[in-house]
């Protein structure tokens, strides 16, 4: 499929999706959500793609934020379409995907870009990168997940302080916040997340789907998350994954999983 707003590129297994409006520090703007949403989905069918990189294109933004030109004249209805049409296309979309997603967090991420860093299951983050939700300078609040992820990763007070004061940290703080697990300089980031995604590909495909389940339930509401994971580890010893890694182990070989 032909993007106008992303770039979509797979080899060995990995597929990094980059946002690609620099001009515009990578906003996210209707057209760019709704592309986004159509390459997870295509990506996460794809038996070639093992592991998705999301990063932006340029030296300056992963991504700025919703795009502010679109949704300054906004009403009430319309600003609450936005947010509940930009959750489930992109950002739930994105945390509940089987496919494992990294952010690799290259430069600004703010309001949407930050919760769209903090939709994928981890982070990690160049040193020149700037965190924070500044949406209530602009008199109005995260609405893409921020005012949930936020505090489900940093903490309660900390996720306060940073919405209330709509400041910027910086990528050290935010490794000291657990918003990011790694930090390194801008040139080594891909790298670094590709070097992450092969010790993922080692793994079976179908565990880890079912972990991403598990793992997620714990951040949903009326959810028992311990009855997920027993079903999904139940389900486990069902998959020819299961077979093989434990016979690997056995026989004292390297697992080679059919999903693989
Ligand atoms: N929506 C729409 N356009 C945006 C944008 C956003 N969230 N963030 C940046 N841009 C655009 C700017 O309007 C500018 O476009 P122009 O050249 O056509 O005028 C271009 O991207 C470059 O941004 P600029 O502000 O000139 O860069 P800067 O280095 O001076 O400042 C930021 C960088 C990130 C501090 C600043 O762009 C900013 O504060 N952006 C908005 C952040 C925000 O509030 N996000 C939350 C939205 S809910």
């Amino acid at each position: 499929m032909k993007y106008q707003n992303i770039l979509s590129h797979t080899s060995n297994g990995i597929t990094t999706i980059t946002i690609n409006r620099p001009n515009k520090l990578n906003a996210l703007n209707r057209a760019t959500i709704q592309e986004l949403h159509e390459a997870f989905k295509t990506e996460n069918k794809n038996q070639e793609t093992k592991v998705i990189i999301l990063t932006g294109s340029g030296e300056k933004a992963f991504v700025a934020g919703a795009d502010i030109s679109e949704f300054a004249d906004f009403d009430v209805v319309k600003g609450k379409q936005l947010a509940a049409k930009g959750q489930e296309l992109l950002f739930d979309f994105v945390e509940n995907l089987s496919t494992p997603v990294i952010a690799a967090v290259n430069g600004f991420a703010l309001g949407g870009g930050l919760e769209l860093a903090m939709a994928c299951h981890f982070r990690v983050a160049s040193t020149n990168a700037k965190m924070g939700l500044p949406e209530v300078s602009l008199g109005v609040i995260p609405g893409y997940g921020g005012t949930q992820r936020l505090p489900q990763l940093v903490g309660k007070g900390r996720a306060m302080e940073m919405i209330m004061t709509a400041g910027m940290i910086d990528a050290n703080k935010a490794f000291q916040f657990g918003l990011v697990n790694h930090v390194v300089e801008p040139d080594e980031l891909i790298s670094l997340a590709e070097k992450i995604a092969g010790k993922i590909m080692r793994n079976s495909s179908v565990a880890i789907k079912a972990a991403v389940k598990a793992i997620n339930a714990n951040f949903k509401d009326g959810v028992d998350g311990y009855k997920v994971e027993v079903k999904q580890f139940g389900k486990c010893f069902g998959t020819e994954d299961f077979k093989e890694g434990t016979s690997a182990f056995l026989e004292k070989r390297k697992a080679n999983f059919p999903n693989a």
